[in-house]
This record gives structure tokens, C-alpha cells and sequence, in this order.
């Protein structure tokens, strides 16, 4: 496994690039299957997670071709089985059901386990697929999905579940008659997805807001599509220029799909400003903490919580955290303790008080953005940081520490 050496105190400067959307381009992929032709992805992350997803494709009956952030998808003979020893490495592998039962009638997909932030039901997901008519059954750790053809069919989700939201848009597109997915959530990653299945036939409206309307169809066409950029891995820059006092210019970097992140960053004290380059990030004055609470889209995304939560370490007064998203999102905090901060837990609470500064040391990561937030807290500790576990950061940053040696930091890769 790899580890990261970071030498902190370095304020970063200069550009950064944001790369491709990692949770908008899985969803697109896995749309694939309801193709009938070659669709080609352009702006595509190279992470693991991708080439995961790809591996998958390709077992289903798929040949995928990943060269220089663009990907061909076309579809061969369909084999609907997603096996346990891949599903498991990344559960948002479930995504290809919807589609499988849409697309053939048939789906046997390991039932994705939880990980380290929480369990993970994809119980919404299942009520779903059988209000529109798939008998699903659980046997021996997997999914069999089996229907004739799915039906269009009135859906209330119990909680604005992203995947769950993917999952159904993704098989009402092949669906007869009409489906109406209410307490839909809003993400732009799900938006995205919603355009990009447009953009191959399907007949969908309300993509973005809590009540999306698809027409099924009889087939989809192929396409090209370019995904959208990563509004997480920005958050994650623009909390790195704050951190660090640094200035940074964000090419690529997608505005209004970050509003929330970027007003509790202006409240924290950072002069953020759009302009034609980009998004520039610096830091005005000393920052000071604020109360955070994660809450689906338009909300501030649980995807920034650790990222944010580094940042407060430093800042001037205390600030509560609460994450109301998943049950156990706090796990960069014992980590961010071993470097000197200050944080006390309570249930799904975290009181941050900022200290003067970090100090450097051995850290694990444990998911992908509590890694993001040890690399952060790394790039302002005094002293020397490294961050071990770095597949969970591979998941979800494209080589983050040469986009981070662009801008100055001290940061290299080594060998665990
Ligand atoms: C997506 O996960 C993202 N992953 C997550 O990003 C993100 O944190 C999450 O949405 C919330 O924004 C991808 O897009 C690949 P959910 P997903 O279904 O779809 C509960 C990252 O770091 N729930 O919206 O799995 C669930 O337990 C990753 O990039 C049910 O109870 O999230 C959770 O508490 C981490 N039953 C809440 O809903 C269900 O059937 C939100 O989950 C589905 C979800």
C-alpha cells in the first residue's frame, strides 16, 4: 500500500485543474447498459473507482476502452451477474441493477455491504424496482431482480437517497408508461445523469428537483456525453488554499453546484470570488469557526464534512459539526486529534475548538474524504505528516499530491 510524506506550513499558489466528476461518472457508465449502441465519455477521472466500474462493464458483457480521460463503452452479449468480489470493493457497483432489469429483465448483483461511514441499505432502491414490477428475492448474499418488463409507477422514496434516486431514474427510462419518482434527490450528479440519458433518447423532466417525471421508451441511443466536473475534489482545493493561507485559482471548477460549501467557507473569513479563469480561493483574514450540518443537496454536502472540519481545527473560537447523513462520518477525527486539535463527539456531533497550530504524525486513513482531510490538516501541521491507507484516497482525488506539488506543497508518495 502507498503512504504520503507531507512537509506542512507551506502557503499554497498558483492553478489547479478540477478533473472529471467521480460520482457523476459512475452513474453514466453504469447508463450505459440501457444502450444499444457505442456511447463514448469524455472528462472521465482516472481512479480506481473507475476502473473498478469499467472491470465490471466488461464482465457483464461490455468492452470498455480508457485512454486519456475518454471512455468507449459497447455493448456485446449481456451476462447480468455483478459478483460479490468486485460489488464489495465498490458498492456503488448496485447501480448496474436498474439498469440490468431494464435493459433484460434479469439482474443477480451481490448485495453491497456497508463500509467504514455506515451501513448503506439499498432497501429504497429494492422498494422501487418492485413497485415497478421486478421480483426481488435475496438468497446467498446476492440480488436476484427477475421481471418481463418493467412498469412506470408512482414512487415515494423515504429519504432523497442519491443512488436510490440513479437506480430508478435509470431503469423508468426502459420502462412502460410513466414514472413519477417523488422525495427525489437533487444532486448534480443526478442531474447529470438525467442529462446525459437524454441526450441518448430517454424522456425525462424535473431532473433537480424533488419530483422527477420519466416516460419510458423503447430503446436508447449511443452518444457522446462529456461528465460533469468534480464539485468535491474543488471543495476539497478551496478548503486547501484556506488551510495553507495560501491563494488558488480553480480552473474547471464548477460554481453554483458549490454555493453552499462556498457561503460556509465566506463565513469562516475566505474571500472567494469567481472570475473568467476560474474560482479563486485565498484567505482574507484569520479564519473562525462556524456550525455545520450536512444535509442532502442543495444543503452542505456530507462530502465536505471532514474537509471542512480540518479547516475549523485552525481557525479562531469553536464550531459544532453535525452530520445527519450517515451514522459514522467522524473517523478522520481521531486522526486530526494525534495532530493536536481539538475536538469532542457526541452521537452524530462534533464540537471543534481551533487551536494555534498542528503538529505533523503518522495518520491512517479510513475513507476516502477523512483521507482528504488528513492530507489538509498535513498541508498546515507543523512538522511532518504521513497518511497512510492511500487507496482510500485513489477512490475519489486523481493523483492529488502532483496536483497539490503544482501549488507548492511539500508532498511525495512512498511506498508503505
Ligand atoms: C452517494 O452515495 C455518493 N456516492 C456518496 O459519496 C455521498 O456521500 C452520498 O451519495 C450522499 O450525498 C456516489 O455517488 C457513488 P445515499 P449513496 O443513498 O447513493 C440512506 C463519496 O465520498 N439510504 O444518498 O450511497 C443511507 O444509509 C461518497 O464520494 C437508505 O436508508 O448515498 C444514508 O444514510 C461517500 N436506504 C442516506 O440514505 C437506501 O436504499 C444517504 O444515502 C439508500 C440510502
Amino acid at each position: 500500500m502507498d503512504k504520503l510524506i507531507i512537509e506542512g506550513g507551506v502557503p499554497l499558489t498558483g492553478s489547479i485543474e478540477i478533473s472529471g466528476s467521480k460520482n457523476a461518472a459512475l452513474p453514466v457508465l453504469f447508463a450505459s447498459i440501457l444502450v444499444t449502441e457505442p456511447v463514448c465519455f469524455r472528462n472521465v477521472p482516472n481512479l480506481h473507482d473507475i476502473h473498478t466500474t469499467l472491470k465490471l462493464l466488461n464482465m457483464l458483457g461490455y468492452s470498455c476502452a480508457y485512454r486519456e480521460r475518454r471512455v468507449t463503452v459497447t455493448p456485446g452479449d449481456l451476462l447480468p451477474e455483478a459478483p460479490y468480489d468486485l460489488v464489495r470493493t465498490m458498492r456503488a457497483s448496485v447501480l448496474c441493477l436498474g439498469p440490468l432489469l431494464a435493459r433484460v429483465g434479469q439482474a443477480r448483483v451481490a448485495f453491497p455491504g456497508g463500509c467504514a461511514i455506515g451501513t448503506r441499505p439499498v432497501d429504497q432502491h429494492l422498494k422501487g424496482l418492485e413497485l415497478m414490477g421486478a421480483n426481488i428475492e435475496l438468497k446467498n448474499g446476492d440480488i436476484l431482480g427477475r421481471c418481463r418488463k418493467l412498469k412506470g409507477a408512482r414512487i415515494t422514496l423515504d429519504m432523497p437517497t442519491v443512488g436510490g434516486t440513479e437506480n430508478l431514474l435509470m431503469a423508468a427510462t426502459l420502462a412502460e408508461g410513466e414514472t413519477i419518482l417523488e422525495n427525489a434527490a437533487r444532486e448534480p450528479e443526478v442531474v447529470d445523469l438525467a442529462n446525459f440519458l437524454i441526450a441518448c433518447g430517454a424522456h425525462i423532466e424535473g431532473h433537480g428537483t424533488n419530483r422527477i417525471r420519466i416516460a419510458g421508451t423503447s430503446g436508447l441511443h449511443g452518444v457522446e456525453y462529456a461528465v460533469m466536473p468534480d464539485r468535491i475534489e474543488a471543495g476539497t482545493f478551496l478548503v486547501a488554499a484556506g488551510i495553507t493561507g495560501g491563494e488558488l485559482l480553480l480552473r474547471c471548477c464548477p460554481v453554483d453546484e458549490l454555493e453552499a460549501v462556498i457561503l460556509k467557507l465566506r463565513d469562516m473569513g475566505m474571500d472567494i470570488s469567481a472570475t473568467p479563469d476560474g474560482m479563486l480561493a485565498k484567505c482574507a483574514h484569520p479564519l473562525r469557526c462556524v456550525d455545520v450540518t450536512t444535509k442532502p443537496y442543495p444543503g452542505f454536502p456530507t462530502d465536505m464534512q471532514a474537509q471542512i472540519m480540518a479547516l475549523m481545527c485552525l481557525a479562531e473560537g469553536a464550531g459544532v459539526v453535525n452530520e445527519s447523513i450517515f451514522e459514522n462520518r467522524f473517523m478522520h477525527v481521531p486522526e486530526l486529534m494525534r495532530m493536536g486539535s481539538d475536538i469532542k463527539i457526541s452521537g452524530h456531533t462534533a464540537m471543534v475548538r481551533g487551536v494555534r497550530h498542528l503538529t505533523g504524525a503518522p495518520v491512517m486513513a479510513s475513507d476516502l474524504r477523512a483521507s482528504a482531510s488528513l492530507v489538509l490538516a498535513g498541508l498546515a501541521a507543523g512538522g511532518t505528516t504521513e497518511v497512510s491507507r492511500l487507496y482510500h484516497l485513489d477512490r475519489g482525488y486523481e493523483r492529488i499530491e502532483d496536483k497539490l506539488t503544482l501549488v507548492g506543497a511539500r508532498i511525495q508518495r512512498e511506498k508503505e
